[in-house]
């Protein structure tokens, strides 16, 4: 086994955050392992991603297990199996079971597009246009058993022009998730963030608010 951290991605969908994270490794700018793409849906093209890039990849079929509680155990269990240390959830579009993913508090963490607290779950885009907030953006939070509730560690904001629809909104924040991601990542596997006594902290000391992503794709407090 190699020394770089170990790496496991979970995604439900097209893969364009995976997508993300491979070209951030590739460019020298994420020292890390890929062990594992998994997916809940055999047809996700983040499983294409990975079989590309020689990532080996699981498909599980919930439908094949009798309850949540079933399916993350098993999903759970075969990410240990992998090696991995960390897992990154990058459009994993499943409510997690606060058992299976109990042990991996501090070491799972998952992107959402909206500046949580606000717009949990689903229509996040939707949901900031109706609010007539004057931005939107995107966060990375440590996952805990709260449906994007787990601490948010990083955000990049994004000013809501008049005009904007849902699409292009969403058009416009994803390439700016495409640099939150990894950036967030690289602090976490270099030990500058950390889970500590159950909150993030950021160079040792508490992190009192998210870090936010600068124009020059430098996570810093602002
Ligand atoms: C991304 O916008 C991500 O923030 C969102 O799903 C999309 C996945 O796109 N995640 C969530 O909504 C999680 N609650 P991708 O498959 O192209 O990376």
């Amino acid at each position: 086994m190699s020394s770089s951290p170990r790496i496991a991605v979970l995604a439900s969908g097209r893969g364009s955050n995976l997508a993300a994270l491979l070209a951030a490794r590739e460019r020298g700018e994420l020292p890390v392992d890929f062990v594992l793409v998994a997916s809940d849906r055999a047809n996700a093209g983040a499983l294409r991603l990975a079989e590309a890039a020689n990532i080996p990849t699981l498909a599980l079929d919930p439908r094949s297990y009798p309850d949540r509680r079933g399916f993350d155990m098993d999903l759970f269990a075969r990410l240990a199996a992998s090696g991995a240390e960390w897992l990154v959830l990058a459009g994993f579009m499943r409510i997690l079971d606060g058992t299976a993913l109990a042990p991996w508090v501090g070491r799972m963490i998952n992107i959402h597009p909206s500046l949580l607290p606000k717009y949990r779950g689903l229509h996040t885009h939707r949901r900031a246009l109706e609010a007539n907030d004057p931005e939107h953006g995107a966060s990375v939070h440590f996952v805990t058993a709260e449906l994007d509730g787990g601490p948010v560690i990083a955000q990049a904001r994004l000013p809501i022009e008049a005009g904007d629809d849902e699409q292009q909104l969403a058009q416009r924040l994803l390439p700016l998730e495409h640099r939150l991601l990894p950036a967030a990542l690289s602090l976490l596997v270099s030990n500058q963030l950390q889970w500590r006594n159950g909150a993030p902290h950021f160079n040792g000391q508490p992190l009192p608010r998210p870090l936010t992503l600068g124009a020059d794709g430098v996570l810093s407090l602002k």
